[in-house]
């Protein structure tokens, strides 16, 4: 979490800075601020809030400089408050660094500082390095005070620093956060992702874990930690400014949303083949072999790739065949997973970076079971970390919420299906048909969107709703929990999403007239069932909008409200039926005036545990 960013080089700093701020927004918006080397001085400035606080305060104010660091924060040790704001400095007022990440020991290391008298201004861990800094550098030049630092921390980090005595330098330094380094013409800009490089150069170099760079206008060097120059290849990003920026939307959500035809399209493109039932995984070629004697998968994943995770056990199940676990990557960490050579363990991230799905493949990896990715963020430490893995080509997701890399991701695993389906029992008729299927989703996707403008009148009717219970059964009961948590997300409106089946073990006890619910109920396997359950909650008084297949006249006499969706193969129902939550929770929320692209305390990457 957090989101860090600092410019070396002939351009004036602050505008780069704040525009960079800006791009990495969604990482925390709960602070931001700048520190600036102007005439031989470090100017800095930080303001509660988002970034355009920050500009407020700095108010068309000119603070020349070249070198700068900044920091937009999602707290975690001390609440909100330009105290607790980054950039943090020493007692003497010579070092400022800006941090994203957690110091674990920071509460010891502060107490030792103090007894020598350091005196501390904010309540944040980070803070600690500033003044740890400060002390070894009493003994040995700043390089080395910072590489003494670092060995003395436990936790992670990514980190930006500059000392007023070293006015030509900024010292980058990661573990765990990651951090980017934009190579551009006449100059250098870091970053915890791409987002601010992007404007200014396709040339990057990633930084690894337990690595230093010290940055000057004209170069950069970097160390690792016995002190030893490591060489470092220079990587070349793919995507546009263009890409990450809204195209007329009102919201990056709502652009996102529109943009899922497109995204799926890119998750298929040269992977499936129709004519051969098949799919073709290059990022999956070399471990093929192994894959096809694979006993077991175990998925780990947060938040919405949790709930792709979901639907893809319904899929590996029924048609590769394969026993699919399905775990929150914070609980398989800390539990005794019981793994074995014929288990994979695959993580499905948009980021690439979120700290606990991070943790549990490392978990995986010391207990050497293979590991897998589905990741969006191409040279994240996750794509870098597992043994082989598939990118998803969504193009970058800005929205806090996630939606356009949740439908690429249930692209990418049914593609995933397909593949381990027909390394085993699969017959070719069976692949094809999928494959079929898999190919007119974009164009089913884009029908849904002719009936945006009816969603949001739905929308409008229930915005006096504050609680929702969201059901669906089989395939469609991750969508149920993925289309509660959009709308928890954004909204902030209580939601719950269940399984159909076991509603009327609890939740049917909260059913009223003031408690709709919405419920997923397209021709399937479990078709008679849902409606028996939608029975049961009309039968209370309870109000229904349902998710129908086209062409289901006959709901509408049980239920309020109707949004239908193309028929599809039962599978690949989630891409189309989470369309609707989406605009559903979209509508809801922007209807209120609230900030879906940054709702509050949420952050799009979570990098702490
Ligand atoms: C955060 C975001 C969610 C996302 C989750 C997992 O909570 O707000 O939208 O689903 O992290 O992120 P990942 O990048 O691992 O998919």
């Amino acid at each position: 979490m957090c989101g860090i960013v600092a410019y070396i080089g002939k351009k004036e700093a602050l505008p780069i800075l704040i525009d960079g701020l800006k791009r990495l927004e969604y990482r925390g918006y709960d602070s931001a601020g700048v520190s600036v080397f102007s005439g031989g001085k470090i100017i800095t400035e930080k303001a509660v809030g988002k970034v355009v606080e920050l500009e407020n305060k700095i108010n068309g104010r000119d603070i020349p400089g070249k070198i700068g660091i900044a920091h937009t924060r999602w707290a975690t040790h001390g609440k909100p408050s330009e105290k607790n704001a980054h950039p943090h400095c020493d007692c003497g007022k010579n070092i400022f660094l800006v941090h994203n990440g957690i110091i674990e020991n920071y509460k010891e290391l502060k107490a030792d500082l103090e007894k020598i008298g350091h005196k501390f201004s904010s309540d944040t861990d980070t803070e600690v390095l500033a003044h740890l800094i400060e002390e070894y550098k009493k003994q040995v030049p700043i390089k080395e005070a910072v590489w003494r630092t670092l060995a003395h921390v436990e936790g992670t980090y990514g980190l930006a620093i500059i000392d007023r005595n070293e006015p030509e330098k900024i010292f980058v330094a990661r573990n765990g956060s990651p951090l980017v380094l934009g190579v551009i013409d006449d100059g250098y800009i870091i970053a915890s992702d791409i987002a601010p490089i992007v404007r200014y150069t396709n040339q990057v170099i990633y930084l690894e874990d337990g690595e230093m760079a010290e940055v000057t206008p004209c170069g950069f060097q970097v160390t690792n930690l016995k002190r030893k120059k490591v060489e470092k290849e220079i990587s070349k990003i793919d995507w546009t400014l263009e890409e990450a920026e809204k195209k007329g939307y009102d919201h990056f959500m709502l652009k996102e949303i529109m943009e899922q035809p497109e995204a799926v399209e890119n998750a298929m493109r040269g992977r499936l083949v129709v004519k051969e039932g098949m799919a073709k995984l290059g990022g999956l070629r070399d471990v093929a072999d192994s894959l096809r004697d694979l006993e077991r998968l175990v998925i780990v994943s947060c938040g919405t790739s949790f709930y792709a995770g979901l639907v893809a056990k319904y899929m590996f199940e029924e048609y590769a065949g394969i026993r699919t676990d399905v775990e929150f990557a914070s609980e398989f960490r800390y539990r005794k997973p019981i793994l074995n050579q014929k288990t994979a363990v695959l993580a499905i991230t948009q980021s690439g970076e979120t700290a606990d799905t991070l943790a549990a493949i490392r978990e995986a990896k010391n207990k050497g079971a293979m590991t897998l990715g589905i990741v969006n963020v191409v040279g994240s430490t996750i794509a870098r970390e597992t043994d082989a893995g598939v990118y998803n080509h969504a193009g970058p997701e800005i929205g806090v919420a996630s939606t356009k890399a949740f439908t690429s991701q249930l692209s990418i695993l049914a593609l995933f299906t397909l593949f381990l389906g027909r390394q085993r029992d699969m017959s070719f008729v069976m692949g094809k048909r999928i494959a079929e299927e898999l190919a007119k989703v974009p164009e089913l996707m884009k029908k849904i969107f002719k009936d945006s403008q009816k969603i949001k009148k739905i929308a409008k009717k229930y915005s006096g709703s504050s609680d929702f219970l969201y059901l669906g059964r089989k395939y469609n009961y991750p969508i149920a929990m993925e289309g509660a948590l959009k709308i928890k997300e954004i909204a902030y409106v209580h939601a719950e999403g269940y399984p159909f089946g076991e509603m009327k073990h609890g939740p049917i006890a909260l059913i009223d007239e003031n408690f709709p619910s919405v419920a997923i109920a397209t021709r399937d396997s479990v078709y008679e069932k849902t409606l028996s359950g939608i029975q049961e909650i009309k039968a209370r008084g309870g109000k229904v909008i349902a998710v129908a297949t086209a062409g289901d006249k006959s709901i509408e006499k049980l239920v309020d409200d109707v949004i239908y969706i193309p028929k599809t193969l039962e599978m690949l129902t989630p891409l189309l039926s989470v369309v609707p939550l989406q605009l559903f929770a979209y509508y809801f929320a922007a209807g209120k005036g609230l900030d879906v692209d940054k709702p509050r305390n949420l952050a799009k990457s979570v990098t702490v545990e």
